[in-house]
């Protein structure tokens, strides 16, 4: 029962778009009418600035970590865990609070890897800060990041149910970074 409860509860915390707040608190264009229209930290960044952008991707991360960590130190199972992250994710791209269109999940589901342990998350930001300083492309450095984050997970965690998760994460990401991708192929993303 509480299990179910932190799915919810992990999926409205999910919904909860930094971008839109930051943008809005901040007086600053809405990040779904300008730029990549991602409302993501990225994209926060052309708009605002790197201030509004940290502020998002803080507030990114968190929703992703905090639950996924407290039910760890209520000591539910790692199977449990896993939906949660999921939840949490899934709550990112397909908001109740903003008509189900939501950002690309890769704030949030570093986040969700941070809860579940520190050493699988900072695993792949360290992969995303590396690709970063050797490509300067946002987009680039978070597909391969997040395309290692299964491997990375067995290795560390070794849960086919958190593997499991990273894999639906990693699919629902590339999917969400189509035209990212389109971009990368033709050398057009910025
Ligand atoms: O976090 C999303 C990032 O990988 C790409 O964002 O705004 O360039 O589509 P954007």
């Amino acid at each position: 029962m509480l299990e179910s409860l932190f799915v919810v509860f992990a999926y409205l915390a999910g919904s909860v778009s930094s971008a839109i707040i930051v943008c809005r608190m901040m007086g600053l264009p809405d990040p779904r009418e300008q730029g990549s229209g991602n409302p993501g930290a990225t994209n926060v960044m052309r708009i605002g600035g790197k201030k509004a952008a940290g502020i998002t991707l803080l507030g990114d991360m968190l929703k992703g970590l905090l639950p996924v960590y407290l039910a760890k130190i209520l000591g539910m199972p790692v199977d449990a865990l896993a939906l949660i992250g999921l939840a949490a994710f899934l709550g990112h791209l397909y908001p109740v609070f903003f008509g189900f269109k939501g950002g690309k999940g890769v704030a949030t589901s570093v986040g969700v890897l941070l809860g579940f342990s520190w050493a699988l998350g900072f695993a792949v930001i360290a992969t995303w800060l590396l690709i970063y300083k050797i490509s300067k492309i946002s987009s680039l450095s978070a597909l391969i990041a997040s395309s290692l984050s299964s491997a990375y997970a067995w290795y560390i965690v070794e849960s086919p149910g958190l593997v499991g998760s990273c894999v639906l994460m990693t699919v629902l990401l590339l999917w969400r970074h189509k035209s990212n991708i389109q971009r990368l192929l033709a050398g057009e993303e910025s």
